[in-house]
């Protein structure tokens, strides 16, 4: 009999990437999502990719009614992977209800119907921006959190906190919290990748959209950072091997190897590159002149994150293996593979 596992926020970006390994890894899934930020299109992607088409719900989470009957139709999953979030940090300064309504309703709505339902297992996706601006590099799961700059990454820390409290008062629920870097690239199939609603707030998209003419050029938020070009740092890591450490987790926890009813692990690659790095690595890769320009700092960017990868190694016996440039052509070859489909 397979495992089931329900994957909140599946269709989209890091979701439907971990839908295809736990379908892979012989899990049957079932999505829920409100398609805010996806679209249905992704099911006959991952079809395309794994033969398979997913069960799949459009359910919006803050619904508690509904949530706890689709989770009442699906108790005998063994746990759930919970991605359903607004992720864009600027959006969430400027709407921030909007972003703490959605993110944490829709948790404590998860949390509630699975609790009522008797499905104990829960992965949260969450975001090294709970550590706001590290005093230690690299990052360890024992850096202490601090007030992240934005709404979206205070939900996170926020939903971090919840989870500390559900878990400390019910036993019988474990969690894994998963604390990505900075997710870029795209299956190799070249199916299914990142598919940001309009302007792009992150790096990756908006250089293939300005290579793919999209976009008129890149702004480059300050080059006057305390890093060796002067331009930010960051982890940057293959989405695939992301969605590979979900599965890891999930099994953690349906073999009940966990150590506390609520763990924490970095997913990162222990590599920092800068924004130049990252755009002469795009050059490289394709061969071509990117249009860039570098203007003034973004608010709330920070000079250098990256993950030290010890405990996902010890623990989970996981860690990434896909280097930048194969991160950065496998998110072009999606832009234009996404370019010639329209
Ligand atoms: C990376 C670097 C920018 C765009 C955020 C969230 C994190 C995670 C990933 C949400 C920075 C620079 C960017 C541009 C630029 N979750 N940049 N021009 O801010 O590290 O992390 O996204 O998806 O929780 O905090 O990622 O890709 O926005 O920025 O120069 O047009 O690229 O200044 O140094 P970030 P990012």
């Amino acid at each position: 009999m397979r495992s089931k596992i329900i994957v909140t926020g599946g269709c989209g970006y890091i979701g439907s990437h971990t839908v295809i390994e736990l379908i892979e890894n012989d899990f049957e899934v079932v999505i829920l999502d409100d398609l805010s930020n996806s679209t249905e299109k992704t099911l006959e992607r991952i079809n395309k990719i794994t033969g398979v088409t997913p069960e799949f719900i459009k359910l919006d989470l803050k619904n508690s009614l509904e949530t706890n009957k689709v989770f009442n139709e699906h108790k005998y999953a063994s746990g759930v992977i919970h991605f359903a979030a607004h992720k864009a940090v600027g959006e969430s300064v400027e709407q921030p209800l909007k972003y703490y309504k959605n993110n944490l309703y829709s948790l404590l709505n998860t949390l509630e119907a699975q609790s009522v339902n008797g499905i104990n297992n829960f992965i949260f996706s969450s975001s090294a921006t709970v550590y706001g601006t590290p005093d230690i590099l690299p990052i360890t799961e024992k850096n202490k959190t601090q007030r992240p700059f934005s709404p979206y990454g205070n939900t996170k820390k926020v939903a971090e906190e919840i989870l500390d409290d559900f878990t400390k008062s019910n036993k019988a629920f474990s969690a894994i919290s998963l604390r990505y870097f900075n997710p870029i690239g795209a299956h190799e199939s070249g199916k299914i990748g990142e598919l940001p609603n309009g302007i792009p707030n992150n790096l990756m998209p908006y250089i293939t959209q300005t290579a793919a003419g999209i976009r008129e050029k890149l702004m480059v938020y300050g080059n006057d950072y305390p890093t060796k070009d002067g331009t930010p740092i960051r982890d940057y890591i293959h989405v695939v091997d992301l969605a590979k450490a979900h599965v890891i987790a999930v099994k953690r926890l349906l073999k009940k190897e966990q150590e506390t009813t609520l763990e924490f692990f970095n997913l990162g690659t222990g590599v920092g590159y800068s924004v130049l790095d990252v755009i002469n690595t795009f050059e490289t890769v394709t061969n071509s002149k990117l249009n860039y320009e570098i203007t003034k700092r973004r608010d709330g960017d920070v000079p250098q994150l990256y993950a030290s990868t010890d405990l996902a190694k010890n623990k989970l016996d996981w860690s990434a293996n896909k280097k930048l440039d194969d991160m950065i052509s496998s998110s072009w070859a999606w832009e234009q593979n996404l370019r010639n489909k329209t």
